[in-house]
């Protein structure tokens, strides 16, 4: 019986002593680590973004610039209808807060337990005093396309037609991969617009009862701003419905995201979805008058390839329609996530002018978008033809109404 005891004890003693080194290695290898990283890796493992912003405003000799959010806190920074009012003081938020976290947009939809089907580079941002924004990065680094995200922002406050949220264009130095190495990303940033819906799972008819919670003059708007700016890349992806309560009351808003295809050339015959131009190849003009609307014809694995071959570059996979014009490949494509034309064309022509929408309309001249436009994005020849292209709709818009005391 001794002996057993005897035996037992030992175990017992060997396994207390087990246990102790591995709570030493444990509490040495959590030392050494502390000791060996970066102050700037050490905040990143310091967790979420509330204790960041903890640690920042209660160094305040840290903060490069004081940029007060709480300048005004009578109005909600993330409710559509106090962007337009506030226009100015957001924008000064976005274009100087310092960026205090970033997450990629896909991770943070997944852990929402949403669809992630995009395919741009986009990014979660918080910034300080607890602002949370976006930040899309183009990956050619095309600079014209980040402006025209502001270009368009700019629009819709200007008219009024839409709500896009609050956008400046901005360059970034974080550590995007999440490998401990900063990194300068040129892109934009935009306010975050949080949403209850997850509209890319929905069917058709589901996306149209969530519309159908939008007041009406507000939705026939934002049709009017994306056929007039040609804002042609629409459907359940790139808008956004923001619930919103004040009391008693609770409304929805639709919020256009994804706007940079304003920044296509296109052609558009009125009612129709339009071609937008897409590939060029060397030395193609700029020839938009003429548009041969009545020689397109329907892409297909041949076609895709020849045009892969003769201009250097896939077109979209989809089946659509096609027409090659002055050394361009111009594509009638859009993402019809149902698979037909009018899933882009009932987002794109409003089934009357709302009073606002015709006074504004009419008061829109190629000046002053010009000048609205020189803010964000500078006047060029392109910058020239795409404003041609605003008036050209708008002419069309009031024609179809019947509205010409212009
Ligand atoms: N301002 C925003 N607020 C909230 N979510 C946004 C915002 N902008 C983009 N997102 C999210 O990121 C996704 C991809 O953005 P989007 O600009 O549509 O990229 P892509 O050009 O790849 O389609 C959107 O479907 C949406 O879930
Ligand atoms: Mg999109």
């Amino acid at each position: 019986m001794g002996k057993v005891k005897l035996k037992k004890e030992a175990k017992l003693k060997r396994i207390r002593q087990f246990l102790v080194l591995i709570f030493l290695l444990a509490f040495v290898t959590v030392i050494i680590r502390y000791l060996l990283l970066g102050k700037g890796e050490r905040d990143k493992l310091g967790g979420n973004t509330e204790e960041v912003e903890e640690a920042l405003q209660s160094s305040e000799n840290r903060l490069p610039e004081v940029v007060d959010t709480h300048e005004d806190t009578s109005y909600d920074i993330y409710l559509p209808t106090n962007w337009h009012k506030h226009s100015g003081e957001i924008k000064k938020i976005l274009r100087e807060a310092n960026v205090l976290e970033v997450e990629p947009m896909r991770d943070f939809l997944r852990r929402c337990k949403k669809q992630a089907v995009f395919s741009g580079s986009v990014f979660r941002v918080a910034l300080e005093g607890g602002i949370k924004a976006v930040f899309k990065t183009t990956s050619d680094g095309n600079m014209v396309r980040d402006r025209m995200e502001e270009t368009a922002y700019d629009l819709s406050a200007y008219t009024n037609f839409a709500y896009v949220p609050p956008t400046v264009h901005r360059t970034l130095e974080c550590d995007f991969s999440g490998n401990g190495r900063a990194e300068k990303k040129s892109g934009f940033l935009s306010l975050f617009v949080d949403t209850e819906f997850d509209s890319l799972r929905y069917t058709k008819e589901q996306f149209c009862a969530i519309l159908s919670k939008i007041d009406e003059e507000e939705l026939l708007n934002y049709k009017v701003f994306n056929f007039v700016f040609g804002n042609w890349d629409v459907g359940p992806g790139n808008v956004l419905v923001a619930r919103c309560d004040s009391g008693k009351e609770t409304r929805y808003h639709l919020v256009a995201i994804d706007n940079e295809g304003i920044a296509n050339l296109q052609r558009v015959r009125y009612g129709e979805a339009p071609f937008v131009r897409w590939l060029k190849c060397p030395g193609a003009g700029e020839n938009i008058q003429d548009f041969p609307f009545d020689e397109v014809n329907r892409s297909g694995e041949t076609s895709r390839e020849m045009v892969a071959r003769k201009y250097g570059q896939w077109p979209p996979k989809r089946q659509h329609n096609y027409a090659l014009f002055d050394g361009a490949y111009w594509a009638q494509f859009a993402d019809f996530i149902w698979g037909s034309e009018s899933d882009v064309t009932d987002l794109l022509y409003p089934k009357r002018l709302t009073e606002t929408a015709k006074e504004k309309l009419k008061s829109l001249t190629k000046e002053s978008l010009l000048e609205l436009i020189a803010q964000s994005a500078g006047i060029t020849d392109f910058m020239k033809a795409r404003v041609d292209g605003f008036i050209e709709r708008r002419d069309m818009l009031l024609e179809h109404f019947g509205i010409d005391d212009l």
